[in-house]
């Protein structure tokens, strides 16, 4: 059943837009999103008829070694210049993030007790401000590796120092514990970021978070999943390795299968709580059209030493 109102609400255009990100106007995508429609089929990966199949193993060719460590090279430049772009336009507010992570509330020992949240990879804020006005029981770090997009968050008129510490980082690089004490985050959220980041280097970003976050507190994930309809359209030519490809901005993105996301946060020490596909079709009313869309949904704890 599609719940066209529900859904405009919740759909991110990001996550909605079947377009790569530079053709995407959020005007001009008036689309509506549909759960999938059973639980089981949430449990496996979009089954591809042969076809797509063979398409997909036919795209052998890669982009250069020399084009690909460019990339690598200019990957914050690449992102800086998608906000200098898009301004604070691009993504629509986040507002389904306590809805579906009801952990963020869950997280909490007692009622009155304030969660410390890191925001990884925030973006222009569209997670944080939907959060902060609706729980003001809550500090939040949040830090992007692109200055443009931690400026727009710092003007924000919902931003205040009292509540929110904004700050520019390489996730894969710099230390977190120079922005934040150890052990001293709650909840970490981790929300289309990873697929951004080049696959050798995801392990390094989920140790820094590692650090931060206290035990037993948790990392709420979501991002693109294994043949999400955006995987599925990318040209010849745009192929980085294995489920990783470049959009013609220059940023990059990863295509999560469940198994492949569960390896790497067990190897850098979590454990797994849950990790979901989340199946829904993304309805383009204007021009007839409805696509796929894969995510995966996940959530996974800092194991509580001596346990
Ligand atoms: C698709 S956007 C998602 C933004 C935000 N989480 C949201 O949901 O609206 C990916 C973000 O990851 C950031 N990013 C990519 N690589 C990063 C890295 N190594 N360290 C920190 N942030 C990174 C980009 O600058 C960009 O803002």
């Amino acid at each position: 059943m599609t719940d066209t109102k529900e859904a405009s609400k919740e759909a991110p255009p990001y996550e909605d837009n079947p377009q790569s990100h530079e053709s995407h106007n959020s005007s001009k995508v008036t689309s509506t999103v549909t759960p999938a429609t059973s639980k089981s089929a949430a449990l496996c990966p979009r089954v591809l008829m042969p076809e797509q199949l063979e398409k997909l193993h036919n795209d052998a060719v890669l982009v250069s070694d020399f084009k690909q460590l460019k990339l690598e090279k200019e990957a914050q430049k690449n992102w800086d210049l998608f906000y200098k772009r898009n301004s604070t336009n691009f993504f629509k507010d986040r507002h389904w993030t306590t809805r579906e992570f009801e952990e963020l509330k869950a997280c909490r020992q007692f009622e009155a007790q304030k969660l410390v949240l890191l925001e990884a990879g925030c973006g222009v804020g569209n997670c944080l401000f939907p959060l902060l006005e609706e729980d003001l029981n809550l500090f939040v770090y949040a830090c992007d590796f692109s200055p443009r997009a931690v400026d727009f968050v710092k003007q924000n008129p919902l931003y205040n120092a009292k509540q929110c510490k904004a700050f520019q980082c390489d996730l894969t690089k710099d230390d977190l514990l120079e922005n934040i004490p150890s052990e001293s985050v709650d909840v970490v959220t981790l929300i289309f970021v990873l697929s951004a980041v080049h696959p050798d280097k995801m392990h390094l970003l989920l140790e820094n978070i590692y650090k931060v976050l206290k035990p037993g507190g948790c990392v709420l994930f979501r991002d693109y999943g294994l043949y999400d309809h955006a995987m599925m359209r990318f040209k010849t030519g745009n192929k980085l390795g294995d489920n990783f490809y470049v959009r013609q901005d220059g940023t990059r993105s990863f295509f999560f299968s469940d198994d492949y996301l569960a390896q790497l946060f067990t190897r850098a020490g979590y454990e797994v709580l849950v990790n979901e596909y989340v199946l829904r079709k993304t309805v383009n009313k204007k021009e007839g059209l409805s696509v796929p869309r894969v995510f995966l949904q996940s959530k996974f704890k800092k194991v509580m030493t001596g346990t």
